[in-house]
């Protein structure tokens, strides 16, 4: 009996070259495993495709809801943004992925997993460091590492084998895209000079084709997580929907970046994540009105620290826990509703209400009903400043008495 191998598919060229050449150099069967976290490709045909080239199972599992829930909600407590920019769309989908395609192999004793990426990216790092923590003994197979075609002889080998090429116009454009977020890579883009064109977008309209009038959102969380919009309650994948549709249609959310790769290269990336960029950006304005400047100065390192973690693929370690125990324990008072100003791709904060709030209307006000105790601030401004004085005495001290200190040499 052959060994099993179950390949990450998603029904591109690549991954269609990947199902025959593992056949041909492996002599394995393959189970092609699809998973949508909000990919929108056509998945029956997907499965019809890799059934024709000969996998002996292919598998479709909708795992919007996990994805959600388990990765892109623990991303938003934490307002992960990689290098401050990038909201980690792919790097979140991967572990996911690498845990569903390692839950397959274990269940059909199969010998390797397999996935589509190059050597070039994050992604084989996400999908091999997921698969040595959940399964330490499991064989990975990176067929486009292996084999040593470049395009051109990926498509050859593809004509050969009657692997059928996608019919649409090819886009000049690589692009990955989920529920959180979408990037799109080469053509014109790798010149970090060039504008990314228009039409490499979208959900995220240009600026200046965005609507004349401003509209507000209304973003209700509970511990952090966001439940309503303009107060109707959604489940969590329509909600990430929604958000995506209405900070999309402003403009909101395109990102433009040159980014430090796991692998060393630094790469210019474009991204649009509307719905992330704007609830990143309430949640985040909510946590100023209901966390202690402490707790804001802290979780912004373990912000830092996170969102490295992920995208390097270190989803499945302990210290990634830790840290997501430190965020999650944060979010126990971060409950209420964010008001965002969307107009002509920003999206601003004009509003914000919690029964949690620390912000105390008597202790700001400088209008009458004022409480604060002004004689408190005299005394506590002479200790605070008291090192500062201090130090000035002492430095000008000894400013005045050069001879103590220079010792004269001739
Ligand atoms: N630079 C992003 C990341 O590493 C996007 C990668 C897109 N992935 C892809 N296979 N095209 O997360």
């Amino acid at each position: 009996m052959k060994e099993k191998v179950v390949l990450a598919y998603s029904g591109g060229v690549d991954t269609s070259v990947a199902v025959k050449w593992l056949q041909e150099t492996y002599h394995m069967d393959v189970i092609a495993f699809s998973i949508d976290v909000g990919n929108e490709p056509d998945f029956p045909i997907i499965r019809e495709k890799a059934l024709k080239l000969g996998a002996i199972q292919a598998v479709v599992v909708d795992a919007r809801e996990t994805f959600i829930k388990d990765y892109c909600f623990p991303a938003l407590k934490a307002n992960a943004l990689y290098e401050g920019q990038y909201p980690l769309a792919t790097a979140l989908g991967r572990p996911l992925m690498a845990k569903l395609i390692v839950d397959v192999a274990k269940k059909e004793g199969a010998a390797a997993i397999a996935h589509g990426c190059t050597a070039k990216g994050n992604d084989q790092v996400r999908f091999d460091v997921s698969t040595m923590a959940l399964a330490p003994d499991l064989k990975i197979i990176a067929p486009a590492r292996e084999w040593s075609f470049n395009r051109e002889q990926t498509i050859a080998y593809a004509i050969k084998n009657k692997i059928p090429l996608p019919v649409t116009a090819k886009s000049p454009y690589s692009i990955d895209q989920n529920l959180w977020g979408r990037a799109i890579e080469c053509g014109v883009m790798e010149d970090p000079w060039a504008e990314p064109p228009n039409d490499a977008f979208i959900w995220a309209v240009a600026a200046e084709k965005a609507p004349n009038k401003a509209e507000y959102v209304d973003i209700t969380f509970e511990k952090g997580i966001p439940v309503a919009l303009n107060g109707v309650g959604f489940d969590a994948i329509a909600l990430v929907e929604k958000a995506n549709e209405l900070a999309g249609k402003h403009g909101v959310g395109r990102i433009d970046h040159v980014e430090d790769r796991t692998i060393g290269i630094k790469s210019r990336e474009v991204y649009e994540a509307p719905g992330a960029m704007m609830l990143i950006r309430a949640h985040e304005a909510l946590e100023a009105m209901c966390l202690s400047k402490e707790q804001i100065r802290f979780k912004a390192i373990v912000s830092a620290e996170w969102s490295t973690l992920v995208y390097t693929g270190q989803w499945f370690t302990s210290y990634r826990e830790d840290l997501s125990a430190f965020v999650d324990s944060t979010q126990r008072y971060v409950s209420g509703v964010v008001r965002v100003k969307l107009f002509k791709g920003s999206c601003s904060v004009v509003g914000r209400k919690s029964p949690y709030s620390l912000y105390n209307f008597g202790l700001a006000t400088y209008d009458k009903g004022d409480t604060f105790d002004k004689n408190a601030a005299v005394g506590f401004i002479k200790l605070w400043g008291l090192p500062a004085r201090t130090e000035a005495q002492a430095h000008a001290a000894a400013d005045k008495k050069p001879a103590a200190r220079k010792k004269k040499t001739s």
